[in-house]
């Protein structure tokens, strides 16, 4: 079978070499597609490709309508809100993600992050320390989860909420369970966004929500753009000069945000899951994942049943 790697953000070589290799093993043909700059260059490649590995590359129905030996796509990372995965199901196209791979990765982030911030950008002022803060983590899964982790070795107090887990998971997994969203925003003194980007998610980090945090408060963004109210955001800062807002995915209205210097901050790209061993590790269970799709049908990752 043919495998094409689409990753308009490419993994680290090391990662690369391990992927060929999985796939290679299995006896499919690798087509490597990095750093494409062009959709067009996407759509020539996926049109006689079998399988596909990509990041947050976007897969669009246009990508899946030319893409007709197409079995399956295999995210290589959590959210896969970049691919259209009903259209593809109507192709008969199997959609995975790699669910855990990078968490640990994008879990890392948070606290480079929430160091700079709280450290006022390492502008030479004096800052705070985390020990002792209240950490919000709304979302429980698996980069909530690390989060939680690393938050107890920073000696900080960790809350979480998850519409979608038990108490007793989050109380299993290090942190104490408040009952909404909106306690944890009143509570804590840094809430970490852990929601994925859905219907029901998008524009749902508010200027009401974001206005019930504490003074001098940090919000922290390292899952998607789509699930700040980016105007009801910098309507909020614009009124409150304590709160922080520190995120791994640029704004859309990122030149307002840059307006409130030293209280804001974003990478230049998604760089959560840039490390050599989240490339690794998410890269080579896709190409696993793939090989056991071909072998015996294998769809225990599907996200689009
Ligand atoms: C994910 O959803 O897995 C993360 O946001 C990482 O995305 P990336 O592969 O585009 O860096």
């Amino acid at each position: 079978m043919k495998v094409l790697i689409a990753t308009e953000k490419p993994f680290a070589a090391a990662a690369v070499d391990g992927i060929k290799a999985e796939l290679e093993s299995a006896g499919h043909d690798v087509i490597l597609l990095e750093k494409y700059t062009d959709k067009a260059q996407l759509l020539d490649a996926v049109k006689d490709a079998d399988a596909m590995i990509v990041r947050s590359d976007k897969i669009s129905a246009d990508v899946l309508d030319v893409a007709n030996n197409m079995k399956i796509i295999v995210r290589a990372g959590a959210g896969y809100d970049s691919i259209d995965t009903e259209f593809a199901k109507q192709k008969n196209i199997v959609v995975e993600n790699t669910p855990g791979q990078n968490a640990n990765a994008v879990a890392e982030l948070v606290f480079g992050m929430l160091v700079f911030a709280v450290r006022s950008f390492y502008n030479g002022k004096s800052g705070t320390e985390l020990k002792g803060k209240k950490l919000g983590i709304l979302a429980f899964g698996n980069v909530g989860r690390n989060v939680a982790r690393i938050a107890t070795g920073f000696g900080m107090d960790v809350y979480a909420y998850d519409a979608y887990c038990s108490k007793e998971a989050i109380e299993n997994g290090g942190a104490k369970a408040v009952d909404s969203s909106d306690d944890l925003f009143k509570l804590c003194d840094v809430v970490s966004l852990h929601i994925p980007a859905t219907a029901e998610t998008k524009g749902s980090i508010n200027y009401d929500v974001v206005s019930m945090m504490k003074k001098g408060a940090v919000l922290v963004n390292t899952a998607r753009k789509e699930i700040v109210d980016e105007d009801g955001l910098l309507k909020l800062m614009s009124e409150r000069e304590d709160i922080k807002y520190v995120s791994d995915i640029k704004p859309d209205k990122d030149a307002e945000f840059a307006k409130f210097e030293g209280r804001y901050f974003s990478t230049p790209k998604k760089m959560g899951a840039q490390t050599a061993e989240a490339n690794t590790n998410a890269g080579i269970a896709a190409a696993r994942q793939i090989n056991a799709f071909f072998a015996t049908g294998d769809t225990k990752f599907q996200v689009n049943k």
